[in-house]
């Protein structure tokens, strides 16, 4: 059984059948789809289209049909085009006749719209509290760091010295904002499309504003041909997944990159990393890989689902339905990796000499210019006296802290004794300590912030 055979005199193609059919992926949407299909019976026996008998049996066949999906025990049959269907048919078979009413003055437009809507709006704080979970263990990273010194970096050469707890909370902002997301965007997913009928409108007279509110949307759309074609809240819940995939991957490259031998900054815990089938010694940042390699197959769902949107007629097209599958897909990927990038995180080693050891004194070249500044030499002068220094310790084989004073006064007579205490990380840290910066108050305040103290 179809919902639309009336007018065809044949079956559907089992070919057509299947590119068709969206139950695979659209039975996630089940309980959401029942709950609608209550709230719906309930506008249509209000508006006085189903009888009080007539609607109590579809309430009580909709609690059973939800029973069935809760326990596991609902059966698909091969007539079940969607989610829609299989609900009113099982419906049907529990309760006869007065399920036939229930699809009165609406549409699967504003159905699907509506079920997809409801599920993304209780997706969304499972997504918040796995990505609040990774930030926390980044805060924890960070207040376990102290005053432990790495180097860092820009084009990936060594630039200056950072705190490492820095480093971890640089990762916690994005994912900050990737949350903030995630909340603004609800006030969009937010909007109820049931009610718009197949394209028109419904001519059923129901008060869409406590629709809205019982299904817990905070109102009703405002025009049915948008209402039953907008698909904006897919593409920018794509958007906010795919943007937490790229901050996932810009960090899973930098811990692959200081897992290995040649920085060896770091070690992932044993729970958290993979072996190789040839080399006993391996020992593999695989979850960090994975996690970069994801994000590029969630970038390829939001352009698809861009391209699926791109010139669509108004209203409703059959393209839609090509909507659910990146969404899903995304969530399901964010919903594994998130925990597990919280754990790899918190159970890696961190192996602070060998970031010390990362620190060598061309990194504080930038203090060494801001020691002539404070000399009250401008800036520019100060940079190429400090570069000048640079290329004669390069010259003569030597570190800058091993370049005697009268090379240094050679080079500008400003320089006094006192030029050697810049070359100390610790001090060139300390002193970057506005808003925002690397010194270790100023880290302190930033999680502070953090825990809104
Ligand atoms: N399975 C469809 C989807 O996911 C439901 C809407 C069908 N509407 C229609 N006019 N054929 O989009």
């Amino acid at each position: 059984m179809t919902l639309w055979g009336g007018r065809f005199s044949t079956k559907l193609n089992e070919q057509a059948w299947d590119l068709n059919t969206s139950l695979p992926v659209d039975q996630r949407m089940a309980i959401q789809d029942i709950d609608g299909s209550l709230a719906w019976a309930k506008a249509l026996h209000q508006a006085g289209i189903l009888q009080d008998e007539e609607h109590a049996s579809i309430a009580l066949g909709l609690d059973t049909v939800k029973k069935e999906f809760t326990s596991g025990k609902f059966s698909f049959v091969e007539s079940d085009e969607d989610i829609h269907t299989a609900v009113e048919r099982r419906l049907m078979d529990l309760i006869g006749a007065a399920a036939g009413k229930l699809h009165t003055g609406r549409s699967r437009n504003d159905q699907v719209a509506t079920d997809f809507r409801m599920w993304m709006l209780q997706a969304i704080p499972d997504l918040e509290s796995a990505l609040k979970d990774v930030q926390a263990s980044l805060v924890e990273n960070a207040e376990a760091a102290g005053k432990t010194l790495m180097p860092g970096y820009t084009h990936l050469q060594r630039a200056q010295p950072i705190l490492l707890s820095h480093w971890w909370l640089s990762h916690y902002w994005p994912l900050q904002r990737d949350c903030e997301r995630l909340t603004d965007l609800t006030e969009r997913v937010s909007v109820l499309p049931l009610g718009s009928g197949a394209l028109a409108g419904t001519p059923v007279s129901v008060n869409r504003t406590a629709l809205a509110k019982s299904l817990g949307f905070a109102k009703p759309s405002q025009n049915s041909l948008d209402a039953v074609s907008d698909r904006d809240f897919a593409a920018e819940y794509l958007f906010c997944a795919t943007m937490v995939g790229i901050h996932l991957s810009k960090l899973a490259e930098q811990v692959v990159l200081y897992t290995s031998s040649e920085f060896g900054f770091f070690e992932l815990s044993d729970a958290f990393s993979t072996g190789s089938s040839l080399m006993p010694q391996k020992k593999n940042p695989d979850v960090f890989e994975l996690t970069r390699g994801k994000a590029g197959t969630m970038i390829g769902t939001l352009t698809g689902l861009l391209a699926t949107l791109k010139g669509l007629p108004s209203t409703y097209d059959k393209d839609l339905q090509e909507d659910k599958q990146p969404v899903f897909q995304a969530t399901d990927t964010l919903l594994v990796l998130l925990p597990v990038i919280a754990g790899a995180l918190r159970t890696l080693t961190i192996k602070p000499e060998r970031m010390r050891a990362a620190i060598d004194s061309t990194m504080m070249a930038t203090d060494l210019a801001d020691y002539l500044v404070n000399k009250g030499i401008p800036f520019r002068e100060t940079h190429s006296i400090a570069g000048l220094v640079v290329r004669e310790a390069m010259e003569k084989k030597l570190r800058l802290e091993e370049l005697p004073l009268e090379a240094y006064q050679a080079l500008c007579p400003a320089f006094e004794a006192d030029v050697y205490q810049v070359f100390d990380p610790i001090k060139s840290v300390e002193k970057r300590n506005a808003i925002g910066g690397t010194s270790f108050q100023s880290v302190k305040n930033q999680i502070k912030k953090i825990k809104g103290e």
